[in-house]
């Protein structure tokens, strides 16, 4: 159990060849309603681009404690892409992209280090200046307050999203951001993508914080794979809905902000017609998607979690259930990929369960549409999610990622990429023409960060950025002309011909040798 969706999130990082894309690709930014009605931008977190990890009284958060435990090739976001310190040159590079909003989270243990209590000045003058660097060049913030980072402290201290405390204190938190920020940040998101953070985080054990128990997960030292996921999934609700009602009470009349949740999504179909299949897909929705949306629009869990899960999902008290429901202005969305969805009933015959076990459904590559090793992109398939998303009440949506990664290897030269976008941006645009409620669309990302499980080996940037200079230089990919262009109006027909240096190596000497 558990190596199908972890291959799949590996998969991420595969090489990915030209393809080919169907559909809609000749269209442009007009095509889609202007700001503020609707924003196109690209994003990053705060940990995978900021650097200066333990400078101005920042203390570490479990992804630090993660990235120095060797999970990610040796490498860490101790530097980055040191955006903390070259924020002005990186606002200024958007600015010149043409994004209309950036996508970027608050390092909790950067704000409050120690996870409660006072707070730091440096950090505070820090998000001040970025937040009036992106004003002051017209492009709208959209803040995130929790991006995988829990500050180790309160993780040491009462086990972080396992226990209750984490929400009196994630609520004390994002006031001070409302607080210090609201009057220039209209758009908050409380949690990046929970479901997968639950269920890497305390399932598989494979992300920060690396808990998980025997036979679901691999070599963690603690943890319980069956009751765990379920008991933080319950904490970040009630601390989104805690802060989200705060910020509707006190704050949204005064900032006229919007506040919301986001969570990653494949699109799912059967592997095959058989009825099982059609059935497990479902429930593979129930599990990742309803998990989070459900309780946001109904109250509750999906009646097949409870079922699977029994009592080890914790049951929302009235009172809780009242306090969750309709606590979000708008859903953030990370989506990247189509997935094949086989049913593994059997699982559920097994007395002791996990998560995955719960869910009993194996999640797979479409493998045979795609050479070996390469990833089963399909455009239509974020039309297809966002269909399904308006059988929610159609609730405004964000689409806070999406993008391709690839092997860091020096080559600006990125058609792939840029291919990708080009689809993806009109499969939305065939959704919102059948009137999908979205906002907004960010890729994922704008520079080359840290990545999560792969650090520096792949990268998903608009830009690249040079490690091997002390400067970390920047560097535009094609994909990054490409979404210029088609930011600045221009058609995005594919015969269109781009002219750019296909390497630094190349660029390097066409602008630095004259
Ligand atoms: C953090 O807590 C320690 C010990 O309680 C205290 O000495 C320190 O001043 C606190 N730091 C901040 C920034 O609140
Ligand atoms: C688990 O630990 C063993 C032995 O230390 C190591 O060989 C293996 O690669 C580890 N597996 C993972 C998934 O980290
Ligand atoms: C996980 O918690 C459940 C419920 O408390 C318990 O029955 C089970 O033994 C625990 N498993 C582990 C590995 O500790
Ligand atoms: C499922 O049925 C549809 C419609 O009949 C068909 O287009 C599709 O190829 C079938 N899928 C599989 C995996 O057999
Ligand atoms: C995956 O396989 C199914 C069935 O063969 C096919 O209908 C679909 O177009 C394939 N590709 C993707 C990315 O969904
Ligand atoms: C670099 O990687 C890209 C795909 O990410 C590939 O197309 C290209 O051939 C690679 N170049 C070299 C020099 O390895
Ligand atoms: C368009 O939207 C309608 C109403 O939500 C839905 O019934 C229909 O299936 C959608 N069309 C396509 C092609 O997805
Ligand atoms: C970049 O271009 C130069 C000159 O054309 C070539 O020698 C080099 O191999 C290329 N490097 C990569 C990484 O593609």
């Amino acid at each position: 159990m558990g190596s199908g969706v972890i291959a799949i999130l590996l998969t991420l990082m595969a090489v990915v060849a030209e393809m080919q894309i169907e559909g809609l690709t000749d269209f442009t930014r007009l095509d889609f309603p202007p700001p503020p009605n609707f924003v196109f931008g690209s994003g990053s977190s705060a940990y995978q681009v900021e650097g200066a990890a333990l400078e101005d009284g920042r203390t570490p958060s479990i992804w630090d404690t993660y990235a120095h435990s060797g999970y990610t090739h040796g490498a860490n976001g101790d530097v980055a892409c040191d955006e903390y310190h070259k924020y002005k040159e990186d606002v200024h590079l958007m600015a010149e992209t043409g994004l209309e909003a950036y996508r970027f989270s608050i390092s909790w243990s950067r704000l409050i280090p120690n996870g409660t209590g006072a707070v730091n000045p440096k950090g505070l003058q820090y998000y001040n200046n970025l937040i009036n660097e992106l004003i002051n060049h017209g492009i709208e913030p959209h803040v995130t307050l929790f991006h995988y980072d829990t500050p180790q402290i309160l993780e040491d201290e009462y086990g972080g999203w396992l226990s209750k405390k984490a929400v009196k204190d994630f609520v004390a938190y994002a006031n001070v951001c409302f607080r210090e920020f609201g009057d220039r940040v209209q758009h908050w998101t409380t949690f990046n993508e929970p479901n997968v953070f639950v269920l890497f985080g305390y399932d598989s054990g494979l992300l920060p914080p690396n808990r998980c128990s025997s036979p679901f997960g691999t070599n963690c030292t603690r943890g319980n794979s069956s009751t765990e996921p379920y008991t933080a999934a319950h904490n970040i609700l009630m601390a989104h809905a805690s802060t989200a009602k705060l910020y509707m009470k006190k704050y949204k009349a005064v900032q006229h902000g919007f506040i919301g949740l986001n969570i990653f999504s494949y699109w799912y179909i059967p592997y095959t017609n058989a009825t099982e299949d059609v059935i497990a897909t479902q429930r593979a929705n129930d599990f990742f998607i309803g998990w989070f949306l459900n309780p946001l629009v109904y109250g509750d869990y999906p009646e097949i979690m409870k079922k699977n899960a029994g009592t080890r999902i914790p049951t929302f008290t009235k009172i809780e259930s009242r306090e969750v429901k309709g606590s979000f202005d708008f859903l953030g969305v990370n989506h990247y990929a189509t997935a094949q969805v086989k049913d593994m009933s059997i699982s559920l015959q097994m007395d002791s369960r996990d998560l995955l076990a719960d869910m009993a459904v194996t999640i797979k590559l479409n493998e045979s549409d795609f050479p070996p090793g390469q990833f089963p992109l399909n455009p239509a398939g974020l039309k297809e999610l966002l269909e399904y998303l308006k059988g929610y009440g159609n609730p405004p949506i964000y689409i806070h990622e999406n993008g391709l990664s690839a092997i860091r290897n020096g080559t600006l030269d990125d058609i792939p990429r840029l291919q990708y976008l080009q689809g993806f941006i009109g499969s939305l645009l065939t959704a919102i023409r059948n009137g999908s409620n979205t906002k907004g669309y960010f890729t994922w990302s704008f520079l080359d960060v840290f990545e999560l499980l792969d650090g520096y080996n792949s990268g998903y940037g608009l830009y690249y950025v040079d490690l091997d200079d002390k400067n970390l230089k920047r560097y535009p990919k094609l994909s990054a002309q490409w979404y210029s262009s088609f930011l600045k109006g221009r058609s995005t027909s594919s015969d269109q011909k781009i002219e750019v240096s296909a390497n630094i190596s190349d660029f390097k000497e066409s602008h630095f040798s004259q």
